[in-house]
């Protein structure tokens, strides 16, 4: 049976020898406390670290793989040198600083970017092992991101998910990486990418246009002839588990006895692992200025802070340690009573238990991240509040904050909103408490890790239909029989064929792809069967249509549907539409050709065309994606489509395409022979628009709605000539 394989640097257990036994615990981490509580659910078996260094002497492998093995764990090892140049070094001194906008904190060294690469091929070797063609792999998190272009290349058919825990960067951040675009395309041997929010995603994709010269359509991308996904799917909690510990009575006993200890004060929470990225200086900081302008408050209100230490080897961790542990000293011993501590900080983890208990007597939970992929503590907080009294005053730069705006929101940057929103949540009507909360308790219930994982899911096996659906066949020499049979018996046939890169190759220069001889030859053969309508369907302007073609029998569809030509010889248009618009994308093309040596500007009736065939070899591509996130952006509210063409980015009202075009042939028409030809994507309006019969076909190799592909337009024309001769 097809299983699910999730692979993630961390397992959700975490080994260690201590005196010469094997002990293990759980991971902390919103990946692995996430996911943790439900891989088990369904067939899934998840490869991942054990967290631990096993050198070549280690002889505790066999037993970490057995006792991994009984639930369903599958081990990575890693050597010391491995942990420190990859995981210590690219994953957390390189990646993490930089997807975290922490670009001052980032080492570039190039060691530590071969260690990348060798353990990313180390997880691909584990997959291998354990993989058949039919399972799906689900691969999580920055540590991995050349995982699944790794194993697409073992198993080119194989389903494979990722999903990115932290944020994915602006590409003004991302692009500072030396090694940005192998870390893309890595990415993209995915076939669905998720990501926790919108931001996110949008920032992906202007990095994979910008880097890997691919645009996107609705999330879409075409990777050669692969259609990929990418989509925004923040994730959930397991909301049933943490409100059912918070009246478990283990969790009870412990609120009382720490309650005992504390006594009566007003609590504040605040759970992390220790890292810059979270701001826990700036919260102690905002929390000694509290005290200073409110001491109404001296000896009623405590924070309880928990710091779990995290990744503890490297320097700017330990760095932090020593500023939280001055900044505790500091306003401890200044504002300290016999009686009263401000903070009490531990560092350490806690079970859930103890968690859930801290969750329970919170009065309010201090999440203020300077940046956070999502933040699962926060929605573990309201998950807790049986009650439903507590206020959460959260980051809005936390995944989180985009689903739960009745959280008090704050800039974690600006320390004056910060005292406000501790006043704010400490004087708050318990009325209002229950009000934000139960909007919040709603949301997460709904939107929890099963509904997460179930879209997921859902979202990859979409795409992973609809690539099946764009996948062409090459015409073989079966195929060429029967259309040649279909062909042959028809009393009536309809031929549809797009000009540049069907018919012709491309020219340098657009006027240089003029018709030769053989082309002429080939065209007359066919329409001199007096069963064939032939239809020349193109982005070209009638009047070069007409120059090159127009004496022929031949009818025209011209500048993508704006202009039909039937039998009777004359030129009409197909839509009503105005131009109007043209004059301002006509300075923008301007700026972009004083830019850009060798493109120019086409003008058609009803569209605008800006060609990079003469450019250099990769600026072309380079101006091209800046201009269509430009022009996508004008063209939003004008009723104007911006379309990719081969070394062409056209723009035109989007109403006008070849599809509807061409469908008025075969309205009129009820021909049992149907053919379509074409090689870009405004032929695949054309695909789309045919009937079930019809023999679509693409020239070239990248997905499409055709049913069947040629190699080159000599392949096409090789095909009409038989036709011709039929
Ligand atoms: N956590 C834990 N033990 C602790 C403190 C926290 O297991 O002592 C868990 C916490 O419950 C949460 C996770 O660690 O599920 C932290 O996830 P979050 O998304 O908030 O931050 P991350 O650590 O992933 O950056
Ligand atoms: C974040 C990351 C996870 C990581 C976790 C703990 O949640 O998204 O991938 O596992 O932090 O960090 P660690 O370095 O201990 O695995």
């Amino acid at each position: 049976m097809a299983k699910t394989i999730i692979v993630s640097n961390r397992l959700p257990v975490k080994m260690s020898i201590k005196e010469g036994e094997l002990s293990y615990q759980s991971s902390e981490g919103g990946l692995a406390t996430g996911l943790g509580s439900i891989y088990k659910e369904g067939d899934n078996i998840w490869l991942g670290w054990p967290g631990l260094a096993t050198d070549k002497k280690n002889t505790f492998k066999d037993e970490i793989t057995d006792t991994l093995q009984k639930d369903n764990m599958f081990p990575v090892f890693l050597t010391s040198k491995e942990i420190e140049d990859f995981y210590e070094g690219f994953c957390n001194e390189t990646i993490w600083p930089n997807f975290h906008y922490f670009n001052q904190y980032i080492i570039y060294d190039d060691d530590m970017w071969k260690a990348y690469q060798k353990v990313n091929r180390k997880f691909a070797k584990a997959i291998e092992k354990v993989a058949e063609p039919d399972d799906t792999v689900w691969i999580h998190d920055y540590q991995l991101l050349l995982l699944p272009e790794m194993v697409r290349s073992l198993f080119p058919k194989i389903s494979i998910g990722f999903f990115l825990h932290i944020p994915f960067p602006s590409y003004e951040s991302f692009r500072l990486l030396p090694w940005r675009r192998e870390l893309l395309m890595g990415m993209i041997g995915a076939d669905f990418l998720g990501f926790h929010t919108y931001d996110d995603m949008r920032h992906f994709l202007s990095s994979v246009s910008r880097l890997a010269g691919i645009g996107n359509s609705n999330g879409k991308i075409n990777v050669g002839n692969r259609k990929i996904m990418v989509d925004a799917l923040p994730m959930g909690i397991d909301y049933q588990k943490y409100h059912e510990t918070a009246s478990a009575p283990e969790t009870l006993a412990r609120e009382v006895r720490y309650r005992t200890n504390i006594g009566e004060t007003k609590l504040i929470l605040s759970i992390d692992r220790l890292d810059y990225s979270k701001g826990i200086p700036q919260r102690l900081r905002a929390f000694e200025q509290f005290l200073k302008r409110h001491p109404e408050f001296l000896e009623k209100v405590s924070i309880m802070m928990i710091v779990v230490p995290s990744r503890d080897s490297v320097g700017k961790y330990k760095e932090l340690k020593e500023e939280v542990d001055l900044l505790v000293g500091r306003i401890n011993g200044h504002y300290g009573r016999l009686n009263w501590t401000p903070i009490h900080y531990f560092y350490r983890s806690f079970p859930l238990n103890a968690l859930s208990a801290f969750y329970r007597m919170a009065d309010v939970a201090l999440v203020t991240p300077m940046r956070d992929g999502m933040n699962l503590v926060c929605k573990e907080f309201i998950a807790s509040k049986l009650d439903k009294k507590g206020v959460l005053i959260l980051s809005e730069m936390a995944g989180a904050s985009k689903e739960l705006s009745d959280a008090i929101q704050i800039n974690p940057n600006d320390i004056h909103q910060m005292v406000d929103a501790l006043h704010q949540a400490l004087i708050m009507e318990e009325e209002e408490q229950i009000q934000r909360m139960d909007v919040m308790q709603k949301s997460l219930q709904r939107y929890n890790i099963h509904h997460w994982v179930a879209l997921f899911m859902e979202r990859l096996k979409f795409i992973r239909e609809e690539q099946q659906s764009l996948e062409t066949k090459i015409i073989d020499d079966l195929t060429r029989t029967d259309i040649i049979e279909k062909y042959s018996s028809a009393e009536k046939r309809l031929i549809f064929l797009d000009y540049d890169g069907t018919l012709t190759g491309f020219k340098g220069n657009p006027q240089m792809a003029k018709p030769d001889k053989e082309l002429y030859e080939i065209l007359q053969k066919l329409i001199d069967q007096p069963q064939n309508r032939v239809v020349v369907v193109s982005g070209r302007d009638k009047t070069t249509l007409e120059e090159w073609l127009g004496h022929l029998s031949l009818e025209f569809i011209a500048e993508h549907g704006v202009w039909k030509k039937e039998l009777d010889g004359k030129w009409k248009t197909i839509t009503k539409i105005t131009g109007q618009w043209k004059d301002e994308i006509r300075t923008v093309l301007e700026g972009y050709v004083n830019r850009t040596p060798g493109s120019f500007i086409e003008e058609k009736d009803y569209s605008i065309v800006w060609h990079y065939r003469k450019v250099e070899t990769g600026l072309g591509e380079i101006r091209t994606r800046e201009l269509t996130s430009h022009l996508n952006y004008l063209a939003g509210n004008k009723n104007l489509q911006v379309l990719e063409g081969h070394m062409v980015v056209e723009i035109k009202n989007s109403e006008i395409n070849k599809g509807r075009a061409a469908a008025l042939w075969v309205d009129k028409q009820k021909s049992p022979f149907i053919m379509a030809i074409g090689d870009d994507w405004t032929d695949e309006d054309t695909f789309v628009a045919m009937p079930e019969h019809a023999f679509t076909i693409k020239v070239g190799s990248s997905a499409s709605a055709a049913k069947y592909s040629l190699p080159s337009p000599s392949e096409v024309r090789g095909l009409l000539t038989q036709l011709g001769q039929a």
